[in-house]
């Protein structure tokens, strides 16, 4: 029979890379946390309405990218793509706005594209992400720069480039749309198909083009930033201002175009060279109008979402070292028969306050040790044999050797304060 295969685009995520993994979620969990984020989690399938509406449906995640599928009921769902719409629907949904002026939260979790895979891209990814709904001030757009940037930083990730731009508002937008159909309808014939299609359609969206034989026409077209209303050149610049006093570099750039139809004015992204094509850690930007775009009141927003698998691979290549500090991880091994019977109880005892493992039945000295090892156990507790008297135990340490045997009677005490000898308790992970 064939081997059923994980899907092309998933992947498996589990022993050192998982630990990569979890140091990378703690870190959001805590920069995002003190930063005054709460944590929000939304169900991974939505109404496909619910991203069409939002994402738009000239984009290519609406048009091509979707896992789309009807219910039992003929009733059309999506895997999510993206978590700001959900965020957005929650947000109007569970009426936050009655709690709080302004809400601010953190997501992080899987979301699905249906893209062809390649390095830094893939079908099922994960993204971590932050929104700030309510407010419309610069500070706000500052500030979601500022902790993507922070939780990179904490993550032993320079060389980062911030590229800022703005893609106006409804009141200076659609001049800039004008101007730009008339360039592009100057070089139709210079365009692909699929942009000469979009150019009717959402003439915005060609300025996305990945197609290779658009680049130029791409290149030399106008610039938004030219046409912005007053306001909005304001905003860019309070929010340009901010960054500078916060001291984080940033390129204005005249041709960010996102691949999302929600925004209102900032758009921003964090590139690293490292990546290659992928270069794009994350990006996002000011979505004032998505809320009222989903049936809500007018709620301003901003917020990002980072790829969570292109940040572990930058930090892979450039081997940095993510360590969590280990908790002391105790190995409880039987060298009789009877001392067997002994593990289990005193696994649960240990395990009321440290990290404990133990084997079923008794085994050799020597592949004890081996296991310990490899285990990355500080401490190893051995149970009968020669070793230790009736009633007690041979605890070992396993960075010096040291070691004592102790009454069974006041194995806590004794192991909390061997613990507390021990410098780096479980020693630094083995990269
Ligand atoms: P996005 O630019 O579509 O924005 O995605 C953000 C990041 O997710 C990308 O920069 C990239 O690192 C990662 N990513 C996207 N697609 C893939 C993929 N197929 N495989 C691996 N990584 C991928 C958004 O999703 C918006 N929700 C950002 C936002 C939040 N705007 C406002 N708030």
């Amino acid at each position: 029979m064939t081997r059923i295969q994980a899907i092309r685009g998933t992947k498996d995520l589990l022993g050192d890379e998982l630990a990569r993994w979890r140091f990378l979620e703690e870190t959001v969990r805590a920069v995002a946390e003190r930063s005054g984020y709460e944590e929000i989690r939304t169900p991974i399938f939505e109404s496909t309405d619910l991203f069409s509406r939002s994402i738009g449906t000239d984009t290519d995640i609406v048009q091509k990218e979707m896992y789309t599928f009807p219910d039992r009921k003929g009733r059309s769902l999506t895997l999510r793509p993206e978590g700001t719409a959900s965020v957005v629907r929650a947000f109007l949904e569970n009426h936050l706005a009655r709690e709080r002026p302004i809400a601010k939260v953190y997501y992080i979790g899987p979301m699905f594209r249906y893209e062809r895979p390649q390095k830094g891209r893939f079908r099922q990814f994960h993204q971590f992400g932050t929104e700030v709904l309510g407010p419309e001030d610069a500070f706000y757009d500052a500030e979601t720069i500022a902790v993507f940037h922070s939780i990179l930083g904490s993550v032993g990730l320079g060389d980062l480039t911030v590229r800022l731009g703005s893609v106006g508002d409804e009141s200076c937008r659609p001049a800039y749309v004008e101007r730009l159909s008339a360039y592009l309808r100057g070089r139709r014939e210079d365009l692909s198909e699929i942009s000469r299609e979009r150019l009717e359609r959402n003439p915005l969206r060609v300025l996305d083009s990945k197609e290779e034989e658009d680049r130029a026409v791409v290149r030399e077209a106008p610039s938004i930033l030219e046409d912005l209303c007053d306001s909005c050149a304001k905003h860019l610049d309070e929010v340009r201002r901010a960054l500078d006093r916060a001291g984080i570099p940033h390129a204005l750039d005249a041709g960010l175009v996102r691949g999302l139809d929600y925004y209102t004015r900032t758009v921003f992204e964090i590139h690293h060279d490292r990546l290659g094509a992928q270069s794009a850690l994350g990006g996002g930007g000011r979505y004032d109008r998505l809320a009222e775009d989903l049936g809500g009141p007018r709620t301003p927003g901003v917020g990002f979402s980072a790829g969570m698998e292109r940040i572990v691979s930058v930090a892979e290549e450039l081997a940095i070292r993510w360590e969590m500090p280990r908790e002391l991880r105790i190995l409880v091994a039987p060298l009789s028969e009877r001392a067997s019977e002994e593990v289990l109880p005193i696994l649960l005892r240990l395990r009321a306050r440290w990290r404990a493992d133990g084997s079923a039945r008794p085994r050799n000295l020597k592949t004890v040790l081996k296991q310990a090892n490899r285990e990355g156990a500080g401490l190893l507790l051995l149970l009968g044999g020669e070793e230790s008297a009736p009633g007690s135990a041979l605890v070992k340490r396993l960075d010096s050797g040291e070691q004592e045997n102790i009454l069974l009677d006041r194995l806590e005490e004794r192991i909390e304060e061997i613990a507390s000898r021990i410098a780096a308790p479980g020693a630094a992970r083995k990269e």
